[in-house]
């Protein structure tokens, strides 16, 4: 495991540079972001909390903002979701407080002495300087920034009668909203990494009509892009984000200019749908979720729409003992890896100085633990690095089209453990993957060669071998969720099915399929394999020839 995670590792860090685009700003391309180069830049980001009743960027009572800044970079991620309330740009007197003074009359007391020491010349800026200043930190230390306006009112979001859901609502006057978008975009214009602003977070509540979104959305739009030609302009749907669907009924019609920068973002967790992924078969869920998903919002990514879908917050409770997030999560990483998503994970901070009353409640959510001072989970941050890169799009089609076998539950993917070695098959970092190619007659081939994936027994590890037409070498995908690969053993009773099976050795073996429907107790994940296409040439090429 650990010479795995150092070539993780530096693989993540080589590409991560290659990636970032220092071209902004960026643009749609199709269903693609680009820079200025026409390269893809893919988005890595993770969400950024600056929202909360405080209007400041969390954790630097804990932490210098140049430390933490170079932490999100040090850990894959080329940018920030960075959040804000509308009162911050709309309401002078909350926005010329200063950090300090709003803490006062917080009754934060005890958060000062910290933020005056990590950050003293943040505490005593009015609060919209000192977002400034932490966007300027980000810059310094190669981090993209995506201003998301989450809420009019700081403080927890979202509930759907908290009178900031949709326009209209108690604190959402759609005209005080484009004011203030257009002030941030104003503010932020002379910043080269606020590449992109989402205009609303989680639009819902009993209010929301598409109508109105017709209405209020494309206005806020061209707002922004005529005040910042530069930013990305992104917009979310209906009920708290996971709806846009009604796109299909009607298009958004915008100027030419603001069509080259539009970008849709959605949000999926596991409780988006309750506690479905314990209460039914893994697989069915995850067939069933996936289609939801993608029959909501991934259409968009089709013909004729070919807009960039952000999926901007997903996330889980990195504890361990979430099994409904954990079953989420692998089924969430197939999709995310199969339609190559640009992605925020929630979230950044491992607490806040105050939220839904409570003074630095611990964020079980957060990649940083509670203190600030290491990463919370490092196995949930390997599973995702899996998919910080890019694994096609315009600017990288090295090679023709192959496959990977990912497994989401690892964030790895199928390889030789060396290059001339037929029968270790391993699970590795997916920058090192195989080139594989599943072929019509259903055999899985290392591209160019005679040789093909085949399994030699039950519980025996698979092997790559010479190609000779048997059962055992033609694989086909299973169950509702497809990502089971099975394959036909032939044994004294006849045949006998297996799939492809990752031990916790990291070898990868032919075992009887299990849990494919019916069963609710049990767990696919350890089965799970999604071929996934890519255009990159695989790093190991590069250093093996
Ligand atoms: C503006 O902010 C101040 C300071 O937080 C607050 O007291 C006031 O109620 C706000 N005004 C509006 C109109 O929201
Ligand atoms: C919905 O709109 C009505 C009428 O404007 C308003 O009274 C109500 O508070 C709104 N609902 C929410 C949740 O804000
Ligand atoms: C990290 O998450 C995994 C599941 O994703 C869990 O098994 C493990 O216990 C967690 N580790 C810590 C330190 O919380
Ligand atoms: C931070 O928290 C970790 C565990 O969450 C703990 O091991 C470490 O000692 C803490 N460090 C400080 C400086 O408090
Ligand atoms: C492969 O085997 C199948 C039957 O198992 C046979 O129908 C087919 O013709 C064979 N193909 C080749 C190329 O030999």
């Amino acid at each position: 495991m650990s010479s795995v995670s150092v070539v993780c590792v530096l693989s993540i860090v080589l590409l991560w540079q290659s990636s970032l685009g220092n071209g902004n700003p960026l643009f749609r391309k199709s269903r693609w972001i680009v820079g200025e180069d026409g390269r893809r830049v893919k988005l890595a980001c993770v969400n950024w909390v600056s929202h909360l009743q405080p209007v400041f960027a969390e954790g630097l009572g804990k932490k210098s903002v140049s430390e933490i800044s170079k932490d999100i970079k040090s850990n894959g991620f080329n940018c920030v979701r960075f959040t804000w309330p509308t009162d911050l740009a709309t309401n002078n007197t909350l926005a010329s407080l200063t950090v300090r003074r709003n803490f006062e009359s917080l009754g934060l007391y005890h958060a000062i002495p910290g933020i005056a020491a990590n950050n003293p010349d943040l505490i005593d800026l009015p609060i919209i300087e000192a977002y400034e200043r932490v966007v300027a930190s980000m810059d310094e230390n190669g981090v993209m920034v995506i201003l998301d306006n989450h809420l009019t009112k700081p403080g927890w979001c979202c509930d759907r009668t908290d009178g900031n859901g949709f326009f209209g609502d108690r604190y959402f006057d759609p005209e005080i909203w484009i004011e203030g978008l257009v002030k941030m975009a104003t503010l932020f214009r002379p910043y080269k990494n606020v590449v992109g602003m989402s205009l609303r977070n989680e639009l819902r509540g009993p209010n929301q009509t598409t109508g109105s979104w017709f209405k209020y959305m494309p206005r806020g739009a061209e707002a922004v892009n005529a005040a910042n030609p530069n930013v990305l302009v992104i917009l979310s749907g209906l009920s708290f984000d996971k709806d846009l669907s009604f796109l299909r009924n009607q298009k958004v019609k915008t100027s030419e200019r603001l069509a080259n920068k539009l970008v849709f973002e959605f949000h999926w967790y596991s409780f988006t749908d309750g506690s479905a992924w314990i209460n039914g078969n893994h697989n069915e869920i995850c067939g069933t979720i996936t289609g939801n998903v993608k029959q909501n919002v991934g259409f968009l990514l089709d013909e004729p729409y070919n807009y960039p879908v952000f999926l901007s917050e997903f996330g889980i409770d990195e504890r361990g003992g979430d099994l409904n997030g954990i079953r989420y999560l692998s089924c969430l990483m197939a999709v995310m890896a199969e339609l190559d998503l640009d992605w925020a994970l929630w979230t950044l901070q491992g607490d806040y100085y105050l939220r839904q009353d409570t003074v630095e409640l611990n964020e079980v959510y957060g990649l940083l633990n509670q203190n600030w001072s290491n990463i919370r989970n490092t196995t949930f941050l390997h599973r995702i690095s899996a998919i910080q890169q890019p694994l096609k799009g315009p600017g990288y089609s090295d090679v023709t089209p192959y496959t990977k076998l990912f497994h989401p539950a690892a964030g790895l993917c199928l390889l030789r453990k060396s290059p001339g070695d037929a029968h270790e098959l391993v699970l590795g970092s997916c920058a090192e993957s195989e080139s594989w190619e599943y072929t019509d007659e259903g055999t899985l081939n290392l591209k160019g060669t005679g040789l093909g994936l085949r399994a030699i027994g039950v519980g025996n590890p698979v092997v790559v071998g010479k190609l000779r037409n048997s059962s055992d070498e033609k694989w086909s995908l299973k169950s509702s969720s497809k990502l089971h690969i099975a394959s036909q053993i032939s044994g004294k009773d006849g045949f006998v099915e297996v799939c492809l099976d990752a031990g916790e050795n990291g070898i990868v073996a032919s075992y009887p399929c299990t849990c494919l429907d019916g069963d609710k107790t049990c767990d696919a994940s350890g089965q799970w394999f999604k071929m996934v296409t890519s255009t990159i040439k695989p790093t190991a090429e590069i250093t093996r020839f």
